[in-house]
């Protein structure tokens, strides 16, 4: 029988929703008092949803991947920044399941982090084609499709950076479901807020619906991590809708959910920082409590940034006697790749990354790509 709620609750999406079912769930749902003065602050653990790499990508790749094996595909094409966690899960998970999978890498910071996800990428055994920017991405992307179109043998499925559509944000639903049955066991009521990071929203998104379908009074706090051309409200709640409006289709009630999602969301726009994957002094400090207060390991680009927000929302509701949730979303299960085994075998598109030095490749937008450009002359990561 399957683990995830949405099935439980309704049986009904048992015949018509594909699932396959890869991940350990529940997950955690742990009190961490000594984090913040807000005694009833819960992080919900999904960084360890898989034993090989967790992190919120299982709960969407169960649904996605169960569609590609449906439709009949043997390889998934997809991409990410140069750490993407995304495409780590969709090598990880994919492999599982015998699939292969393409990754298409455009540039962002390189700090160690990313480092060592690109030397996961080596171990699980990811196609890796360096794309440089969104434009590099687009091209590659329409340059596969229309190869599989002339060879049909070879049956590709493109999945977008984020893996975030409709079906997948099913995954998030789910997981307010769970996460209300835990509060439940606890004796807890619905939390006043759920924290977690927003980079294509898709995360957020299912969380939002999530709270709607349920009917919680409950403020959903999505932490921008990307510039704001990337993501904005109107993405989340589309997105929301969408999925419920799929959920509806497929034979779930649900009510009015769909037009009460605009009053449960709140963009936070104050954790960004520089821009995509760059450090900022609040996330760094958020990642120091985490660690030293709770044993919990979180990072820089998405993680540290929502924590960040979460420790400011605890520090000024003092009196708040409701829970507050934070979604830890980054994987903390995978162990290190050895380093130079795995260096040896990276493309010799992406050396540059482990050699200190700038790209040196030309990016086509040549300093106009606000997101990836803007830092140009001062940092060192860059196409020059
Ligand atoms: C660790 C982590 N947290 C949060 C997110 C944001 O998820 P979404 O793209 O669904 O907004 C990502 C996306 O890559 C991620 O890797």
């Amino acid at each position: 029988m399957s683990t995830n709620f949405l099935y439980e609750d309704y049986p009904v999406l048992q015949d018509t929703v594909p699932h396959v079912e890869l991940g350990n769930w529940p997950t955690p749902l742990e009190r961490v008092p000594g984090i913040s003065s807000q005694p009833l602050l819960l992080v919900k653990r999904d960084d360890l949803s898989h034993s090989l790499y967790g992190g919120n990508k299982v709960r969407k790749l169960e649904l996605i991947l169960a569609d590609v094996k449906r439709k009949g595909f043997r390889e998934i094409v997809t991409a990410g920044g140069l750490g993407s966690h995304h495409v780590l899960a969709v090598a990880a998970l994919g492999r599982e399941l015998g699939l292969r999978t393409t990754g298409l890498f455009f540039c962002q910071p390189v700090n160690e982090h990313v480092l060592s996800n690109l030397l996961l990428e080596v171990e699980f055994g990811t196609e890796m084609h360096f794309v440089r920017d969104y434009p590099g991405m687009v091209l590659h992307y329409l340059g596969i499709y229309l190869s599989r179109r002339l060879n049909p043998r070879r049956k590709t499925y493109l999945l977008f950076p984020g893996g975030s559509n409709a079906l997948s944000t099913l995954g998030y639903i789910a997981a307010v479901l769970e996460i209300r049955r835990q509060l439940r066991e606890q004796g807890l009521p619905d939390p006043a807020a759920i924290f977690v990071a927003a980079g294509t929203g898709g995360t957020a998104a299912g969380l939002l619906a999530g709270i709607a379908l349920a009917g919680m009074d409950t403020l959903l706090h999505a932490v921008r991590v990307v510039h704001p051309s990337l993501l904005g409200r109107q993405k989340i709640v589309g997105l929301a809708r969408k999925s419920l409006k799929l959920l509806a289709r497929r034979g779930v009630e649900i009510g009015e959910a769909a037009s009460r999602l605009d009053e449960r969301l709140q963009l936070e726009e104050g954790y960004l920082g520089e821009g995509y994957g760059f450090d900022t002094a609040a996330a760094q400090e958020a990642i120091r409590r985490f660690k030293e207060k709770a044993g919990i390991t979180l990072e820089g680009c998405y993680t540290g940034k929502a924590a960040a927000a979460c420790l400011d929302y605890c520090a000024a509701r003092d009196g708040e006697t409701r829970p507050v949730v934070f979604i830890h979303t980054a994987s903390s299960t995978h162990r290190a790749s050895s380093r130079a085994e795995a260096e040896r075998e990276l493309p010799p598109d992406f050396r540059w990354c482990f050699a200190g030095s700038p790209c040196r490749r030309r990016c086509s937008l040549k300093g106009r790509n606000r997101p990836f450009c803007e830092i140009a002359s001062r940092d060192n990561w860059h196409c020059l």
